[in-house]
């Protein structure tokens, strides 16, 4: 006996599930009453406009409930809205749980792209302009895993924009347009709290931002505003999803099911997990190779993919002895995390790592994993203690570890 599923029944439900994963509502029956109402107020207003072919881009509407991310309340920037977003949701009361309804303009679905049928954007660019472009381009994290090609239309489809000193670069609850790369200048970071706008931090002639309202389909997060005189990258919507989006979309796939077997993330949400997956990069090492030297600075954290881990610490060879020698003192294999201490400590690394035979690890850059190293930060911290036992058990004592957690 053969069961016909209905044309739409799995993209509805997968749609659906994925919601209820992002926004955990407690109220399931609630949530998914106002996502199918919401859902038909869509469709029938979309049939009502009739084939608008030419408002490409703002047609296939779909209603998007991605709670936002940051944690910002949205509420307070609810006037300043687009008025096609608003006009979208005059209907049901939001309710708690969904604290900000945000309409996704392109339906995005990286398995189906078709991307011969895409007009590729290019700015043509003089040599000099290229290599700028390219140096601008060569620490910015979310292009790191890029295959050359994709690389490449990426840098043909970025376009210069040179900014003057207190121009709003981008504005907190505004849709997204571009996402920009920084060549030179300073920049601000606000996002409003309780009303008013609070500095966050601030970009110094290197860096990236507005990535985030165009990956989540969700609104602005914060407001930048250029405190000098400055050149920027854009790179579009459109490529961006096509390029960049595709690329984490596979490497969620990939790295979904480990993720989740991360003792030290499961206190993240669901949504928060899969956001991990987005910010973080891999790196293999061979047999020998050192993946961490004591008192360098630190700027990420890793963890163990495939292979093992050798830590080591320096320490003085007599008590009189300047000569100093490397002892082992723990390893690390697949699940495990190190080199969060002195991210958690602000302090330089305080032991050595290198790899034993081939390894391979997730390397998460601590910039980008900020906002989510919040949650984090706690649990990372409990490693902290079993350091000191094993320093007291190897050493008799941890000056070392006792100075950092002072
Ligand atoms: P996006 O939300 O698209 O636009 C504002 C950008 O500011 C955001 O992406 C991030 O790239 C950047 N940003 C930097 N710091 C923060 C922060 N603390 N909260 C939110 N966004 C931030
Ligand atoms: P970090 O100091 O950033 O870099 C070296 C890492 O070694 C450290 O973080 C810990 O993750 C890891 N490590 C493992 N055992 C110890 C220990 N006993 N003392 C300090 N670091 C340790």
């Amino acid at each position: 006996m053969s069961i016909e599923i209905p044309e739409g029944l799995t993209e509805l439900l997968q749609s659906f599930t994925v919601e209820v994963l992002r926004n955990q509502p407690r109220d399931l029956l609630e949530f998914a009453l106002q996502y199918f109402t919401q859902l038909k107020d869509s469709e029938t207003k979309e049939a009502s406009f009739g084939n608008e072919q030419n408002s490409a881009p703002r047609s296939g509407k779909a209603v998007n409930f991605i709670d936002e991310a940051m944690q910002i309340d949205s509420e307070n920037g609810e006037d300043d809205d687009d008025d096609d977003d608003d006009e979208e949701f005059t209907a049901p009361v939001i309710n708690r749980f969904i604290r900000r309804a945000s309409v996704c303009a392109e339906a995005f679905n990286p398995d189906e792209d078709d991307e011969d049928k895409e007009p590729r954007v290019t700015y043509p660019k003089t040599d000099e302009q290229r290599y700028r472009l390219q140096e601008a381009c060569k620490d910015i994290l979310l292009f790191k895993n890029l295959d050359p090609e994709q690389m490449s239309q990426v840098l043909d489809a970025m376009f210069e924009k040179f900014c003057t000193e207190g121009e709003h670069i981008i504005d907190q609850d505004d849709d997204g347009d571009n996402f920009y790369v920084i060549e030179s200048g300073t920049f601000n970071i606000f996002v409003k709290v309780d009303n008013a706008e609070k500095l966050v931090g601030c970009y110094d002639n290197r860096g990236s931002f507005g990535e985030l309202a165009l990956m989540y389909n969700t609104p602005r997060a914060a407001t930048i505003i250029a405190t000098s005189p400055g050149a920027l990258w854009c790179l579009d919507r459109l490529t961006f999803r096509r390029i960049i989006v595709k690329n984490n979309a596979k490497k969620r796939k990939m790295y979904e099911a480990f993720i989740e077997t991360l003792p030290l993330l499961t206190s993240l949400e669901v949504s928060e997990r899969m956001k991990v997956v987005d910010v973080l990069t891999t790196r293999v090492y061979n047999d020998s190779q050192q993946i961490i030297a004591q008192g360098d600075l630190a700027d990420c954290f890793y963890i163990v993919e495939s292979g093992q881990v050798r830590i080591t610490m320096k320490r003085s060879r007599t008590k009189t002895d300047q000569e100093e020698e490397e002892v082992d003192i723990a390893t690390c294999t697949r699940g495990q995390y190190f080199g969060e201490l002195a991210l958690v400590t602000n302090k330089p690394r305080a032991a050595s790592a290198y790899a034993v035979g081939s390894v391979k690890c997730l390397v998460m850059d601590v910039k980008a994993f900020e906002r989510l190293l919040g949650p984090c930060m706690d649990i990372m911290k409990r490693n902290i203690a079993n350091y000191e036992e094993q320093l007291v058990t190897l050493f008799g004592s941890s000056p070392e570890i006792e100075q950092q957690n002072a």
